[in-house]
């Protein structure tokens, strides 16, 4: 009964393993749409404002976050990165008074648009934390179950 439980909580932490924070790609890119593609591309060139192609790894992602949630504080605070930016494009980026939650489903949009997309081809990067997670559990698991046969042998004899 002992290895039940161990394989319930592997299987739970396989599943809960992060996948770049709590963001759904799918509802970021529904936000994405409604609410930055006026200004912003993710691979088609600038408009307004920068390309957002690659900025995942560009940027921290502290400092994305704070930027996409207000980036009038980073410009307040003369955030070195924000100020080179806005002197880049002249005009500031508005405040889009997205909830933290809307800027994790925005943040995973930018993401998985960058590992390729989450649709055809190839495992999008974003679910590839969950499968080594699923992995990991396998391999323990086969572990387990080869040292408990061992020791019913062993009691046996
Ligand atoms: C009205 C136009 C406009 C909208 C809408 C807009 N942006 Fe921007 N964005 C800009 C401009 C202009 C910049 C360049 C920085 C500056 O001038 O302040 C920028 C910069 C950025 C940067 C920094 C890029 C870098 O190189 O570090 C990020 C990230 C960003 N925007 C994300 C978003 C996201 C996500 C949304 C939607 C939630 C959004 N923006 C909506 C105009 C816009």
């Amino acid at each position: 009964m002992k290895y039940v439980s161990v394989f319930i909580l592997l299987i739970l932490f396989s599943s809960l393993s992060p996948s770049y924070g709590q963001g759904d790609p799918q509802k970021g890119g529904e936000i994405f749409k409604a609410k930055c593609a006026s200004c912003h591309t993710v691979g088609g060139g600038k408009l307004m404002g920068p390309d957002l192609q690659g900025i995942t790894e560009k940027r921290d992602p502290q400092w994305l976050r704070q930027f996409i949630k207000a980036p009038s504080v980073l410009i307040a605070e003369k955030d070195p990165t924000a100020m080179a930016l806005l002197e880049e494009y002249g005009a500031p980026m508005p405040d889009l008074g997205l909830t933290d939650e809307e800027v994790e489903h925005v943040i995973a949009f930018l993401e998985a648009a960058q590992a390729g997309g989450t649709g055809k081809g190839g495992i999008p990067a974003l679910y590839i934390p969950t499968l080594l997670a699923a992995l990991i559990a396998a391999g323990a698991l086969t572990f387990i179950a080869i040292s408990a046969g061992k020791k019913e042998v062993e009691v046996k004899a």
